[in-house]
């Protein structure tokens, strides 16, 4: 029988590739996005007139919108993806990000269980809310430490991650108080396909194509694990499957990197694909920090590989060759996302870091 999803959030960089994902094998995806400067349409041009795919313009926070969209479409699950995602954006203007993260994924929550409460017993079983979270609740490592399993403390250092933080302990507390069949998701860096370019890789891409200072904050080595998102999205559809109701999984690239070495891989591919501007190495420009920047984040994915036998199958080689080639490939897309409000971000964050195109 088909599924019904609603997936929040699915017009973002991760829910456009997992709503396309999730349509091609096979399931109804009714996708709630508020289309905010980071929501883009175009991500899912490929499923006009799909009937597998409906799309509603409205926020999580909208408690009478999220009411008639449940009622309406009977999902058996809801996954929420719908946030603002960017730490250094969470720095400068913080209250979008307690409105949708924490105020939105509480009406959620909220309306969900009224929906849930009012389900009969057999699709009461079947029913599941998926939160996906982030790895940066867990806090900043350094060289030695560990990897973050799913049992470490949270200590969120940023507005960004408190939010997310904040969001995750509502998702925690009904399902303990209530009983709403939840599972929580705390991933890594993702990269690849559609991302919007205020993030390091797509950035980094697009200035080396046209020429531009590379920006790195502070002295380049902070390090983050790398995850591919079709591997990221096949995760969530396993956790979604065979996840166990209460619990939160962990998903990783198993490709930890400092930000300098990650620059430097994108440069050495572009020097192949765009001899032109080589060598794309003299571009790398080292900028004022980010305020409270984590040193490191690295993620145990030991949970989710021996209860749901999930692993990543791109290595940050083969994934990051096939994102560079897809930007490269879609310059109409490039277009579309880099007009007024992007141009706006990039010069008040890199003008105030000193760093000028
Ligand atoms: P994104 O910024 O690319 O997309 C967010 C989407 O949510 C956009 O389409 C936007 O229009 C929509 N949205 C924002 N506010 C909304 C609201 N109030 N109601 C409905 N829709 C709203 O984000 P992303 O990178 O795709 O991240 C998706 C989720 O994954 C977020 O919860 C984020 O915290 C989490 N996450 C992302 C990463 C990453 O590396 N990108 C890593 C870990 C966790
Ligand atoms: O760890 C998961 C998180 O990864 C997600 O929860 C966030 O939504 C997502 O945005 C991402 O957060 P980061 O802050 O790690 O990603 P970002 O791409 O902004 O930065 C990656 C690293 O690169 C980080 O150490 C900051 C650095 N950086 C970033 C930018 C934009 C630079 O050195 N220069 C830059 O211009």
């Amino acid at each position: 029988m088909e599924r019904t999803i609603v997936v929040t959030g699915g017009a973002g960089f991760i829910g456009s590739n997992f709503v396309l994902q999730r349509v091609a094998a096979g399931d109804r995806v009714v996708n709630l996005d508020k289309l905010t400067y980071a929501g883009n349409l175009g991500n899912l041009a490929s499923l006009k007139g799909n009937p597998r795919h409906i799309f509603v313009q409205g926020g999580i926070e909208d408690s009478s919108r999220v009411r008639r969209l449940l009622e309406e479409h009977r999902p058996q699950a809801v996954v929420n993806l719908a946030a603002e995602s960017h730490v250094d954006r969470s720095i400068v203007s913080p209250e979008e990000f307690i409105q949708t993260n924490v105020v939105g994924t509480f009406r959620l929550l909220h309306e969900s269980l009224a929906y849930y409460r009012k389900l009969d017993a057999e699709a009461q079983r079947d029913f599941r809310f998926l939160h996906v979270s982030t790895d940066e609740v867990y806090g900043s490592l350094s060289a030695a430490d560990a990897a973050f399993t799913e049992e470490k403390a949270y200590e969120p250092n940023s507005p960004y991650s408190a939010s997310k933080a904040a969001s995750d302990h509502l998702v925690r507390a009904y399902q303990h108080t209530h009983g709403l069949p939840t599972l929580t998701t705390n991933c890594s860096n993702n990269y690849g396909p559609y991302q919007f370019p205020e993030k390091l890789i797509p950035l980094v891409i697009l200035n080396a194509l046209n020429g531009r200072p590379l920006p790195i904050y502070g002295d380049g080595m902070n390090v983050r694990d790398w995850l591919y998102v079709g591997d990221h999205c096949e995760a969530i559809a396993q956790v979604l499957d065979k996840g166990r109701v209460g619990e939160s999984y962990n998903i990783g690239g198993e490709s930890e990197k400092a930000n300098l070495d990650v620059v430097r891989t994108i440069c050495s591919i572009m020097d192949e694909a765009h001899p032109a501007g080589a060598p794309h190495e003299k571009l790398i420009t080292f900028v004022k920090d980010r305020p409270g920047h984590d040193r490191r984040y690295a993620v145990d994915t030991s949970k989710i590989k021996r209860e749901l036998g999930w692993r990543p199958r791109e290595s940050f080689a083969t994934g990051i060759r096939r994102t560079v080639e897809w930007y490269l490939a879609n310059p109409e897309w490039i277009a579309e996302v880099t007009s007024g409000e992007y141009r706006r971000w990039i010069s008040a964050n890199y003008e105030a870091r000193e760093c000028r195109a």
